[in-house]
């Protein structure tokens, strides 16, 4: 009997989705990243539109936002939290995992560690927003990894608004490309890490600036193989429907998406980044939620 209801409550549990925030539309990348890796997990997305962006804030502030964010999601029932931001992740995650019960994972570490495994001992670039750069957060998870591993990181905060506008392959994207990565070019890198949500949107124009043999790690992707191993090692992966010959579209009605403001702009965004809007799309707000949580 008691080993039944232990069944039963965690295929409950398992079939809960997979948080995910980021400060706006930019972490539909990490989104795309996680439901190409795992058709079977359904998601639920908040994207932080009235309070974007995070990467010209402060400590305080982000770690704030994040924690509401975070716990706004946790009251709506989910298994694990990916913190697609990486203003976020670089300034927050441990303020986020004291504020929540569920595991989180950030995508720095798991970009650091694609770096590291892709550069071969040569220089790492790190490119990313001011407050990602300030923090140094992608240096010290390098070193972690490889302490002799040369890192350097630059700002590179004009690529958001590009991508944003759907200008990621213009001459205006390719000559801010240029400019902002210049200095890298000449530095012999062997891996540069895409340190935004929004920067693997200007991979072409990015890749031509620094050099087409340079490997461009996306931390999404990195990020995609960290939640699956995880849902493996806790036991939580969603198990297969018995009609999973559904072909899971991207934004179709199992993942749900939320956004703090301009649920429009961010469906227009989307359908640029994923070539869909969501089904299902909601404006909240997403202070005030600790009476909501559950222990
Ligand atoms: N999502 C942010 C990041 O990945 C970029 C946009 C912002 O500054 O909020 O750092």
């Amino acid at each position: 009997m008691k080993s039944e209801i232990r069944n039963s409550k965690s295929a409950i549990r398992n079939s809960l989705p997979i948080g995910i925030f980021d400060s706006g539309v930019g972490g539909l990348t990490v989104y795309r990243a996680l439901h190409e890796r795992l058709p079977d997990e359904h998601f639920v997305y908040l994207g932080d539109t009235a309070r974007v962006p995070y990467g010209t804030k402060s400590l305080a502030t982000v770690e704030r936002y994040a924690t509401e964010n975070a716990r706004f999601l946790e009251s709506h029932g989910i298994k694990l939290l990916v913190v697609a931001c990486n203003t976020a992740s670089a300034l927050a995650l441990p303020a986020i995992r004291d504020a929540v019960s569920v595991d989180v994972v950030g995508v720095i570490h798991p970009g650091a560690r694609a770096a590291v495994e892709s550069s071969n001992g040569k220089r790492i670039g790190v490119i990313g927003t001011e407050a990602t750069v300030q923090s140094e957060a992608y240096r010290r998870s390098i070193s972690s990894l490889d302490p002799a591993a040369v890192v350097i990181e630059r700002a590179c905060p004009l690529f958001v608004s590009l991508a944003e506008e759907g200008w990621a392959e213009t001459e205006v994207a390719r000559s801010v490309a240029e400019h902002y990565l210049r200095d890298l070019r000449k530095s012999d890198l062997g891996a540069l890490v895409l340190g935004c949500t929004h920067y693997p949107i200007l991979r072409g124009v990015i890749s031509d600036a620094v050099g087409r043999d340079i490997p461009l790690i996306d931390s999404g992707d990195a990020t995609a193989d960290e939640v699956q191993s995880l849902l493996e090692i806790r036991g939580l992966s969603r198990p297969r429907a018995p009609n999973a010959d559904r072909v899971r579209l991207v934004c179709d009605d199992l993942d749900h998406f939320y956004v703090t403001d301009a649920a429009q702009r961010f469906a227009k965004v989307a359908e640029r980044f994923l070539g869909a809007a969501p089904t299902v799309l909601e404006a909240v707000e997403v202070w005030g939620h600790d009476e909501l949580r559950t222990y």
